[in-house]
């Protein structure tokens, strides 16, 4: 079967950095479908061999040593520019004659990949209804959609209203590449592949759970859109409430885009609502020393650079157990963790009057830079009496060396193919914002808790190991040592 796929945005970052790579690799692996022609769309006046000569140099760096001269000259044979202004009807007639031409009446599915600008979504998918090129008699139409997808309810529902205008549900793609982390979809597997988890995944063994994505960079270049943005829609909104629905879904029946997706949009729907305190008592905001002097950040900006946020899930599952999210740039290290802690045992009959250790089983979920998992639990301290000590089971994914692939690649290969599960549906998308929203606003008002200045290199504010503590608790801070 024929594919295209259309990257709008094509003179941009990510398509350099990591679309064009993403499909080179495919290409090389077999992946793509064959024939997949590639038509790049920008508004600079590139000719093929111009954009396909800048590809070649960025793709040698970004796929390193995966590239190959040789294999690069094939792929490249299926790469097309298009010059083009997405305010301009004409071009989208152009493009429609380059697709029918390179086409050549075949059936073919179609996909679109937008790249663009956010505010160029909704206005890019208008006139692909208004030239023909959704029409899907002559093959299958897919559109990807980039993040952020809006910046609130109110501008992501306006968002969806004016791409099902043009597009059905089951034609669109909302991309969030944490689903495209193969360490995220492993995450379904230990849950739902083994039979030695799920028995102790709820409320009876589990006293809470911790979601931490640690950054170690600080906003370097991206001031301007960062301090519009801040952690809650930069982080929380799209990848912590990923891993908090895949952390706490019910077991799907089968492996199918919406029954998966139906369980998921479940777990934000049951997330209690604050109110009242919650918005100060709940939650945590911070921000790193040294952020006001960032360039494009304003001087005096209360933007937030680290946040915490206490969530509760009012199901049978999860009632009464803390999932505390976690989130901030400039921190000690990069790490991506899920911590199940569980419950310590309810009678100890070890130790007497000596000093045990009390720490209770905890499962460590290693999402990123270190991938697998750990798994501590109580063992007999060798050659004393019954003392006990913390030990640890260690889980890395075995690649055989190579490197575990890029998300997109993935991604691009499941649009391509059809396949919707890893990508967000509508109402989750609304869900997420249903809960963010409030939160921001209590955050923007003359109300807002207290902004905790941070230094740069540790895990965030002191008043967030406080909060902890206050709760009877602490973070799991380890920087994971990568073998
Ligand atoms: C992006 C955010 O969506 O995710 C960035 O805009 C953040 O601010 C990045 O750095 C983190 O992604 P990853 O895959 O490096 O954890």
């Amino acid at each position: 079967m024929s594919h295209t796929m259309v990257i709008f945005g094509a003179s941009g970052d990510l398509t350099s950095r990591k679309l064009i790579p993403a499909l080179y690799r495919l290409f090389q692996q077999g992946r793509l479908p064959t024939p997949t022609r590639i038509v790049g769309v920008a508004r600079s006046p590139f000719t093929n061999e111009e954009w396909r000569n800048q590809l070649a140099v960025t793709t040698a760096k970004f796929a390193k040593h995966d590239f190959t001269p040789e294999s690069w000259a094939a792929f490249s044979e299926n790469v097309f520019y298009q010059s083009g202004d997405i305010a301009t009807d004409e071009d989208f007639v152009q493009l429609k004659g380059l697709l029918d031409t390179l086409e050549a009446n075949a059936k073919t599915t179609r996909v679109y990949y937008l790249s663009t600008m956010p505010q160029l979504y909704a206005p890019a998918i208008t006139q692909l209804g208004k030239a023909g090129l959704a029409d899907d008699s002559a093959g299958e139409r897919r559109v990807v959609i980039e993040k952020p997808f809006g910046t609130d309810l109110a501008t992501s529902r306006s968002l969806n209203d004016s791409i099902h205008k043009v597009f059905r549900e089951d034609q669109i793609y909302r991309i969030d590449h944490y689903l495209g982390k193969e360490t995220v979809q492993n995450m379904m597997i230990l849950r739902f592949g083994n039979t030695i988890f799920e028995p102790l995944w709820n409320r009876n063994y589990i006293d809470h759970v911790q979601i931490t994505c640690a950054e170690e960079v600080a906003v370097g270049r991206r001031g301007g859109y960062y301090d519009k943005s801040g952690i809650l829609r930069d982080m929380f909104q799209n990848h912590l409430f990923q891993l908090l629905m895949i952390t706490a879904m019910e077991t799907p029946v089968r492996f199918n885009a919406d029954i998966v997706r139906d369980e998921k949009v479940k777990v934000l729907r049951a997330v209690r609502r604050f109110q009242g305190s919650d918005y100060s008592e709940s939650c945590i905001r911070g921000q790193y020393n040294g952020y006001l002097k960032e360039e494009g950040v304003p001087a005096d900006s209360q933007t937030e650079t680290f946040a915490t946020l206490k969530l509760l899930i009012d199901n049978w599952r999860w009632k009464g157990v803390p999932f505390y999210l976690r989130s901030g740039k400039a921190l000690s290290c990069r790490t991506t963790q899920i911590v199940i802690q569980f419950k310590e045992p309810p009678h100890l009959m070890f130790g007497g009057n000596r000093r045990v250790s009390p720490e209770a089983n905890r499962l460590v979920i290693q999402i990123q830079p270190a991938e697998g998992l750990q798994l501590f639990f109580q063992s007999k301290i060798p050659d004393q009496e019954m003392n006990m000590r913390l030990s640890e089971l260690d889980f890395r994914f075995d690649t055989g060396g190579r490197e575990l692939p890029d998300s997109y690649q993935r991604l691009l290969q499941d649009a391509l193919n059809g396949d919707a599960s890893l990508f967000a549906r509508s109402d989750e998308v609304e869900q997420a914002w249903q809960i963010i929203d409030p939160i921001m606003s209590a955050w923007r008002s003359p109300a807002a808790p207290s902004l905790a200045p941070y230094d740069v290199g540790g895990w965030g504010p002191e008043a967030s190991t406080d909060w902890m503590k206050r709760d009877g608790r602490q973070w799991f801070d380890v920087c994971p040592v990568i073998q």
